[in-house]
């Protein structure tokens, strides 16, 4: 999967490439990242990538023509692409929009705005906005960072476990369960005794029943369309807080 970075700020992006997961994916050949300096699409001596905003107001908005040159640049090699422009205002990116991509497109162009925003008439040469939250960041590059992380997670052979996705947050429509690791003891908390005891199925059982505890309790809106056997434990879970708030030893869940 390729992915193609347009910004003024081309060492954000490449500093965060190096590391992790994705460095790893960049360096077996099974992911690319190429990087867009907009500055180099300019065709002034200042290599001015910005002007005052039309109608007047505060802040600089971002000019449409090194966005143009560009795109048209990356575009000349006639390979299809979905060209994102990233922006507070589009549709927001999920789990689900990142296995959508995964699955469907060879390469993601990301447009990273800054200062008020880009020309509005960028839209006419993008194919789709994506937002990656309901906040607003000082410029589009830790978002296309948030959607090339993401996306480069699902390709196979990128995570050491590849099964380790698959148990993520969001892959089956909950939560993930708790993890533990050494020490086994650790301020007086005890790691759960289940997780000692070798007993795989067991453990198995408890970690669906815990991801299902998370997931009641921070994101109920996820709870929908269980399998039978999930809506089973999810019962029973319930009916154990429901017991234990009637003995005031429980919370309630919080929403
Ligand atoms: C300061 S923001 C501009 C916000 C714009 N004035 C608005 O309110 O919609 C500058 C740039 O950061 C990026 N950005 C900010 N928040 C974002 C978000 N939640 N998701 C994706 N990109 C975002 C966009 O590329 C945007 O053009």
């Amino acid at each position: 999967m390729k992915f193609e970075v347009l910004t003024i700020f081309p060492e954000v992006i490449e500093c965060y490439l190096k590391h992790g997961v994705v460095g790893r994916a960049l360096n077996k050949g099974i992911a690319e990242v190429k990087v867009y300096n907009l500055r180099d699409f300019t065709t002034d001596r200042h290599r001015k990538v910005d002007d005052y905003p039309y109608g007047g107001g505060a802040g600089m908005v971002m000019q449409i023509e090194p966005f143009y040159n560009a795109l048209r640049h990356i575009k000349s090699d006639g390979i299809p692409r979905k060209v994102i422009l990233l922006s507070p205002q589009g549709r927001r990116f999920s789990q689900r929009i990142a296995k959508e991509f995964y699955k469907e497109e060879k390469t993601l162009t990301l447009i990273c705005g800054r200062y008020e925003g880009i020309d509005e008439r960028i839209k006419a040469f993008v194919d789709e906005e994506i937002s990656i939250g309901d906040y607003v960041l000082s410029g589009g590059e830790l978002a296309a960072l948030v959607i090339i992380d993401s996306v480069v997670r699902l390709i196979p052979g990128a995570l050491g476990d590849e099964l380790s996705a698959e148990e993520d947050s969001f892959m089956k429509g909950f939560l993930d369960y708790p993890h533990y690791t050494r020490p086994e003891e650790f301020e007086g908390m005890r790691v759960p005794d289940i997780l000692l005891s070798g007993d795989h199925k067991k453990i198995a059982l408890w970690r669906k029943k815990e991801a299902l505890r998370n997931t009641l309790k921070n994101r109920p809106d996820l709870l929908k369309n269980l399998s039978a056997e999930d809506m089973k434990i999810l019962k029973e879970l319930c009916s154990e807080i429901n017991k234990k708030i009637l003995e005031g030893v429980h919370e309630p869940v919080n929403n």
